[in-house]
Parts: C-alpha cells; sequence; structure tokens
C-alpha cells in the first residue's frame, strides 16, 4: 500500500465491479467518563447522534491492497498501515480467511481528528462496501464484533443514527429520535489526540466512581427530549467529561464556546475528545446565526451547518 495516488488496479475478472458505500461522521450529546482501566481503556456512557456528513469508500478488486484518499484535509490521512480502513479491509479479509487484494478509495467529508469519527466512518464504510464486494454475507452481529475490534466509535459508525453507547462505547442500544437536529461545528485545522485528552482527563478530572444521580437525571432527561423531538430540552442536556480536558489543552475552545451560547445556541460542548465544537441551533436560519458567531470569535478555521442523520453505513452504490 503505498502513495497518496490512485493505485488500484482492477483483476480482469469480467464484471468485477466495484462497491461504494457511506458511513456518517458523529456528535457525543452526551459522554461521561469512568476511570481508567488496566486495558487503557476508560469506561464510558455516550448519546451518540450522526451527522449528515459522510465518508465515502469505493471498493474495488486489485492485486494488492491500495489506498487513495480525496476531499477535505486529505492530505493529513496517514495512508500506512495505521488507516483505519485499510485495518478494517485486512480485518475482513482475515477473519474470511481471504487475501485483502483490494483498492479502496477514500472521499473525505467528515473533519480529520476532529473528534467526529471520521476514521471511524472510513473502517465502517469499508466493511459494508467490502461484505458486499466480497459477498460475504456477515450477519449485523458479526460486523459490530469486526467493527469493535477497529476501535470504540467504529460499531456506532455501522449502526448510525441516535444511539447510547456503554462498555468503551460499543456496546449500543439505538434510541428514538424522529427529529431532525440542527448541528453548528467550529472546526480547528489541527487536531487533538484521542489519547492526549484521556491522559489530561486522566491527570486533572477525578473520575465518576460511577454514574452520579445527577448524570442519570441528564440521560433520562435527554432520551425523553429526543423522543419528544424537543431540541430546547436536547440542547439544555448536552454534556461532555472530556471538554474541561480539551479546553485545558487547547484554551481558545472556550471562546467558541462562549460566542455560541452569546448567539443563543440551545447547547454547546465539545464533540468527543475536540477540538471541535458543537451547538445546537433551533432552525436552519438559527445555525447560520450561530456559524457567524463562532467565525466572529476568532477561535475556529472553518464553520460547518449540518443536521442529524438516520443512517448507519449503507452500501450506496455498485459502481463498474
Ligand atoms: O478505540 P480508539 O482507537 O478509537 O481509541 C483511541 C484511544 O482513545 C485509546 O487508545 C484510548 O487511549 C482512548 N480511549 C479510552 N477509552 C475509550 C475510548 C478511547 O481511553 N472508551
Amino acid at each position: 500500500m503505498t502513495g497518496r495516488e490512485h493505485r488500484a488496479v482492477g483483476d480482469g475478472t469480467p464484471g468485477a465491479g466495484a462497491v461504494r458505500a457511506r458511513a456518517r461522521g458523529k456528535v457525543n450529546l452526551i459522554l461521561v467518563v469512568g476511570e481508567r482501566q488496566p486495558d487503557g481503556y476508560h469506561p464510558l456512557r455516550t448519546v451518540f447522534q450522526s451527522l449528515a456528513l459522510s465518508e465515502q469508500v469505493t471498493a474495488r478488486h486489485a492485486q494488492t491492497l491500495t489506498l487513495s484518499v480525496t476531499g477535505d484535509q486529505a492530505a493529513e490521512v496517514p495512508l500506512d498501515g495505521t488507516n483505519l480502513a485499510a485495518r478494517a479491509a485486512e480485518l475482513l479479509a482475515a477473519h474470511l480467511g481471504r487475501e485483502p487484494r483490494v483498492g479502496l478509495e477514500l472521499l473525505k467529508g467528515v473533519p480529520v481528528a476532529g473528534g467526529m469519527a471520521g476514521g471511524s466512518a472510513d473502517a465502517a464504510a469499508t466493511l459494508v462496501a467490502l461484505d458486499e464486494l466480497w459477498q460475504a454475507r456477515l450477519t449485523p452481529g458479526d460486523l459490530l464484533a469486526l467493527a469493535a475490534q477497529l476501535g470504540a466509535d467504529v460499531p456506532f459508525t455501522v449502526l448510525g443514527g441516535t444511539a447510547l453507547g456503554t462498555g468503551r462505547g460499543d456496546v449500543l442500544t439505538s434510541l428514538e429520535a424522529p427529529a431532525t437536529f440542527h448541528w453548528v461545528l467550529a472546526l480547528r485545522s489541527e487536531g487533538l489526540s484521542t489519547p492526549a485528552v484521556y491522559a489530561e482527563f486522566d491527570r486533572n478530572v477525578r473520575p465518576h466512581a460511577g454514574l452520579s444521580e445527577g448524570d442519570r437525571e441528564r440521560e433520562g432527561e435527554l432520551i425523553a427530549a429526543l423522543g419528544a423531538g424537543d431540541p430546547v430540552r436536547v440542547g439544555a442536556a448536552l454534556h461532555n467529561d472530556l471538554q474541561q480536558p480539551a479546553v485545558t489543552l487547547v484554551p481558545d475552545l472556550s471562546r467558541s464556546l462562549a460566542a455560541a451560547r452569546e448567539a443563543n445556541a440551545l447547547g454547546v460542548l465539545v464533540s468527543g475528545s475536540g477540538p471541535t465544537v458543537a451547538a445546537l441551533a433551533l432552525s436552519a436560519d438559527h445555525a447560520e446565526d450561530v456559524a457567524a458567531a463562532f467565525a466572529g470569535a476568532g477561535a475556529s478555521d472553518r464553520q460547518l451547518v449540518t443536521t442529524s442523520s438516520p443512517h448507519g453505513a449503507r452500501v450506496a452504490s455498485r459502481v463498474s
């Protein structure tokens, strides 16, 4: 696997074709983090929501595993063995007892290293594309189990929609969330490392012994508000235990948080491990106002307006 260039080579099989799949980025509406475990991971209780920002993966038969990346921030995506799409292809091939002879073309639409699961969405889209290309017919349970081996957020990017995550964030229960929510993202071109944010959490934030009464009430209120499609109540229930450590590492984030509050965002928080800041708006118009406020605060390089999405990782088309 080499090069940023497209090097995928068809294997000449008549009608071999290619499969294109998409998976979405996410925000965490609640992220409650417990004490670091001996395996280095932290137990989580989190509510994920998919966004209408997609990663697209096109998989075609090839002689060896190759990878190419285009789209926003493509130059910042690693093309070595740490790339989650390549790891997904290797894992699925090993599971099926075959070689990962496939060319993967990634089209990035989710901000890179922003705490929005862009890399995880690449892995999720790769798994469903290759399941189709190789006619593997994995069960949903097998797909989620393979996803969990690739990273804590990968199972959610397979499932999509709105879901409660426990364990490392990989044990999922889908939640009812019939409304479309308007999200505004303040993006920074320099990413934050997830392990660094968790390490800062370990150093400076006293971990919960378990879920506190307040955590339980907030989660119950959020789940009820999602079911009722009430964005005002959803906004009031947003919470992230990783916000303080992320702000400690990037103090400028507090300016984006303050700007969204001043623009009457229904709620605002650091997304996952940051550095993206996500604000909930009342409408598409209000979202534009909040985006202007983010820009005015001068603590983000780019602002994006988007909505929630009900979709998980899905095959979009077969292409030739
Ligand atoms: O699973 P993933 O590779 O996405 O996690 C990246 C890093 O984030 C882990 O190596 C770990 O340091 C941290 N992490 C954690 N607890 C979680 C999820 C991630 O400590 N539940």
